[in-house]
C-alpha cells in the first residue's frame, strides 16, 4: 500500500527530523515500497487525510509528532502509524511523568525536583547536590540542558530551560558513563538490541556532538561485563514496557563510576534515524541493515 514517511513537523527538532525522514524515505523507496514524504510542518491534517496514505511512518521528533498529539489524530483518521500510541508518546516526551512511572515501577533513574518561578533554587542545589542538570522536560536532542556546576550558574541554566518549556526538571548529576538501548517490539515480545556507549568529548554529547561533529565515539557493543549488558538491557525493557510503548523505541541510560550503577534517563519513542543515530546504528552491530530496519518499523505500524 501506500506509505507516507510524516517528518519535519514544528518542534525545535525539526531540523534532526528533515534527516531522519529524508532517510527513512530513501531507504523505503529503494525497497520497492510506495513511499511519499509528507511534512507535517508544512501542511495540514486535512491534507494528510486525503493523500490516503495506507499507513504512515512518524519520522518526527519533539512536541506535535512525538507527544501523542499527532498519535490522536490518526487514530481519529483511522490511518495506522509506526511505533508507540497517544499514552505512551505523551507521558514519554515527558521527562517528569515518565520518571514518576518508573519510580513507582522500582526502576532507577536519578533524584529530580520540578521547579517553577517560585523555587528556591539554592534550596533545591542543596537538597541534590552540586553538580546538576537543569531540563526543559518536553525537548529532545539535549535541546535546552544546562549542567550546573556553581549555584550561581542555576538561575541562568533555569532561564534557559524555562524559555523553552513551561516547567523546569532538575536533576541529579550521575558521574558515569552513558549508554543507549534500542528497542523494537512491544509487550512480552519486544527486545532490546545491544547497547550502545556514547564517549563524547569533555562528556559533551549536545546537539552538534549528536548530529554535526564527528568527534563522539560509539562502542556497541560497549566494553562491560556481560552481566552489566543483561542488566542494561533488562532495565531498559523494563522501562520501555512500563510506559506501554509499541513498535520501537530508545532508552537512554547512565552507569555511575562509583558502584557501576544504573540509571534510566528517558525514553524516546520516535528516536532518530539520522546517519549519526543510534538505533539504526545497534541495528547493524546486529546485522539488521537501516533499510531493514525501516521496513520492519512499518511494518509494525497499527492504530
Ligand atoms: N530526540 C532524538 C531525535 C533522539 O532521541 O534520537
Ligand atoms: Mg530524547
Amino acid at each position: 500500500g501506500k506509505v507516507g514517511v510524516l517528518f519535519g513537523g514544528r518542534s525545535a527538532e525539526r531540523e534532526v527530523s528533515l534527516m531522519s525522514g529524508a532517510g527513512v524515505l530513501a531507504a523505503l523507496q529503494s525497497q520497492g515500497v510506495d513511499a511519499h514524504g509528507f511534512d507535517t510542518g508544512e501542511r495540514s491534517l486535512a491534507e494528510l487525510a486525503a493523500e490516503k496514505f495506507d499507513r504512515v511512518f512518524i519520522a518526527l521528533h519533539g512536541r506535535f509528532g512525538e507527544d501523542g498529539s499527532l498519535q490522536g489524530a490518526l487514530e481519529q483518521l483511522g490511518i495506522p502509524y509506526t511505533g508507540s500510541g497517544v499514552m505512551a508518546c505523551s507521558v514519554g516526551m515527558d521527562k517528569v511523568y515518565t520518571k514518576m512511572i518508573w519510580l513507582m515501577h522500582k526502576l532507577p533513574t536519578p533524584q529530580y525536583a520540578v521547579l517553577d518561578d517560585a523555587s528556591d533554587l539554592a534550596q533545591v542545589a542543596g537538597q541534590l547536590g552540586l553538580p546538576l542538570i537543569v531540563k526543559p522536560p518536553h525537548e529532545g536532542s539535549s535541546i535546552g540542558i544546562t549542567t550546573v556546576h556553581e549555584v550561581s550558574a542555576f538561575q541562568g541554566a533555569y532561564d534557559i530551560a524555562a524559555g523553552l518549556d513551561d516547567s523546569v526538571l532538575a536533576e541529579q548529576f550521575i558521574t558515569g558513563r552513558e549508554f543507549t538501548v534500542a528497542i523494537l517490539g512491544q509487550g512480552a515480545t519486544a527486545r532490546a538490541l545491544p547497547p550502545i556507549e556514547i564517549v563524547a568529548p569533555q562528556g559533551n554529547y549536545d546537539y552538534q556532538n549528536k548530529y554535526f561533529t564527528d568527534v563522539t565515539q560509539y562502542f556497541c557493543p560497549p566494553q562491560l561485563d556481560a552481566a552489566i549488558i543483561a542488566e542494561m538491557e533488562r532495565i531498559a525493557l523494563a522501562a520501555y514496557r512500563a510506559l506501554g510503548c509499541e513498535g520501537w523505541g530508545r532508552v537512554d541510560v547512565l552507569m555511575r563510576n562509583a558502584d557501576s550503577a544504573l540509571f534510566l534517563l528517558e525514553v524516546n519513542t520516535s528516536p532518530g534515524m539520522t546517519g549519526h543515530s543510534l538505533v539504526p546504528m545497534a541495528a547493524r552491530a546486529v546485522g539488521i541493515s537501516y533499510e531493514d530496519l525501516c521496513l520492519e518499523i512499518v511494518a509494525s505500524a497499527r492504530l
